[in-house]
């Protein structure tokens, strides 16, 4: 199938010897980074609560993030990174942060990758995984400054309608990963799910309002850029992690 054949040519370019070392995080005891394993096989086999990591110092992105302490960089997170446009202007214009991306999709990890390596970019992480273990599992609490989650899937028929990232769950997944202060930011081209994102964030304790960051020319994600040549309208919505959390939240 020519989808296969795709993943399998991004996967082979990323092994090019040829190229700086790999940005993927990987793990291979690890259910929620072991790359050999495809994600549908990851899924089917794990439900919450997941197994306690074998071998937790071992943890490329316990390192990530302890690396990233030490020197005082600001991480922000790519929620859905999809081919990465986004992560890697973002890491190229502000040497001085560190950037986690975080995709499902194989081929959309290894072309990411491998654009990252011939930029010459190193102060960005890319993880091929589920979003919502990566935040409930491998995240440590009040270490990120700010997540873009940026023309998330849509999906639009009501009954898909529950696989939407912007849901109360996620939200709260969301408070715990950030440092107080931190931003989420939103972006999408569909208005009715941009109005469900709203009533979410509205509704999610221990945030508030703030005005979304602005992003630069180069900082525009790949579908942005196919929505905008479309004509297509894009909606953006932003939220501060409040510095004191309210009762119950996480
Ligand atoms: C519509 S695309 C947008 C990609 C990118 N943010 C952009 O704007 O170009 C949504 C992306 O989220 C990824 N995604 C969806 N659900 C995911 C999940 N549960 N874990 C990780 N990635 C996911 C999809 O594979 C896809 O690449």
């Amino acid at each position: 199938m020519p989808r296969d054949r795709n993943i399998a040519r991004a996967l082979e370019r990323q092994r090019d010897p040829s190229l700086p070392p790999s940005l993927e995080l990987s793990c291979g005891s690890c259910p929620i980074l072991n790359p050999a394993v495809p994600m549908r096989i990851r899924l089917e086999k794990h439900e919450s609560p997941l197994p306690a990591c074998p071998e937790p110092e071992d943890c490329p992105l316990r390192r990530f993030f302890a690396e990233a302490a030490a020197r005082g960089a600001p991480v922000d997170l790519d929620i859905g990174a999809g081919y990465g446009s986004f992560s890697r202007a973002r890491a190229a214009l502000h040497p001085e942060r560190r950037v986690l991306a975080i995709e499902q999709e194989a081929a959309r990890v290894a072309r990411s990758d491998v654009a990252a390596r011939i930029a010459g970019i190193r102060n960005l992480a890319l993880l091929r995984a589920e979003m919502r273990w990566v935040l409930e599992y491998c995240i440590p609490q009040s270490s990120v400054a700010a997540a873009f989650v940026l023309f998330p899937d849509p999906w639009p028929k009501d009954r898909h309608a529950r696989n939407r990232f912007f849901r109360l769950s996620n939200a709260a997944l969301l408070h715990k990963v950030l440092a107080p202060g931190g931003v989420v930011n939103a972006a999408t081209d569909d208005e009715p799910y941009f109005g469900q994102i709203l009533e979410t964030m509205a509704n999610a304790p221990g945030f508030e309002p703030t005005a979304p960051e602005s992003r630069s020319d180069a900082e525009k994600t790949d579908f942005e850029r196919k929505f905008i040549s479309q004509g297509k309208r894009v909606f953006e919505a932003a939220w501060r992690k409040t510095r004191r959390a309210p009762a119950g939240a996480v």
